[in-house]
């Protein structure tokens, strides 16, 4: 019988932000998938530290790019890798920092394994985003009543930020690792920074947080983001 693939969200990196049913997932599979991005993977860290114990790894390789067509060729190996445990009778959990469905990898390979492959069974577990974990830090609503979100991956461009900021009460800026000093100008120039609040490695011991500007020129941790909460009064 084929085995059975779970997309499993670890949380934002504090093992004890992990869920019941991810670390019940995690005890029970034979083989784990933490993708290599060319840096140390902090959701098989997280893993790591939750659950001891050995387990079979795959490490599919996913480039730090934007090129559709070698991003697709990665996604398309890594389907086929696991699929190949899975035809076997294995059961494999896909790691995946936060939630599963946020921003992760693991949606590529799930779709790509559902239509090439229907008969598999998925399940996705999922987990405290770094989103949810930021707000609880910094001890503010993320949104309340009938205010509303906007989430922005800001490596890909932050060309509609005003717009953005004047129609939403919250707006999040993700992956902000690698044009940091780039958005600082851009919240500068828009005068946004007064709503702006950095925030590295929620929901773990090392979160740190502060005025955006105050990190300007430092090299910030890819566990970053900054949230732009609307002024009140
Ligand atoms: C590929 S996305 C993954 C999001 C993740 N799936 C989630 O649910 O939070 C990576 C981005 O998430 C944000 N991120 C993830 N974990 C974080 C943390 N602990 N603290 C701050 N930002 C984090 C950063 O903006 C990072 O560049």
């Amino acid at each position: 019988m084929t085995g059975k693939l779970y997309g499993v969200g670890v949380g934002p990196g504090d093992p004890e932000l992990m869920t019941l049913k991810a670390v019940k997932v995690l005890k029970r599979v034979s083989v784990l998938c933490a993708p290599d991005s060319g840096r140390e993977s902090r959701a098989l860290d997280v893993v790591r530290r939750a659950v001891k114990r050995e387990f079979r790894l795959l490490r599919p390789h996913f480039p730090m790019t934007k090129r559709r067509e070698v991003l697709e060729k990665a996604w398309q190996r890594a389907s086929e890798a696991i699929y190949r445990e899975l035809r076997k009778g294995e059961d494999v959990a896909f790691v995946t920092i936060g939630d599963p469905t946020f921003y992760s990898t693991f949606t590529y390979v799930m779709e790509r394994i559902k239509s090439a492959h229907p008969e598999v069974e998925i399940e996705v577990v999922p987990g405290v985003t770094s989103v949810t974990a930021c707000a609880a830090n910094l001890g503010i609503p993320l949104v309340s009543g009938g205010e509303s979100l906007a989430v922005v991956p800001a490596a890909y461009g932050t060309d509609n930020l005003e717009l953005l900021a004047r129609n939403f009460d919250t707006v999040v800026l993700m992956k902000v690792s690698r044009s940091f000093d780039s958005i600082l100008e851009r919240l500068r120039q828009t005068g946004l920074d007064e709503r702006a609040v950095f925030a590295a490695k929620c929901g773990t011991p090392a979160f740190t947080s502060g005025e955006p500007q105050s990190f300007r020129g430092r090299k910030v941790d890819y566990l970053s983001m900054i949230l732009l909460r609307r002024l009140r009064g």
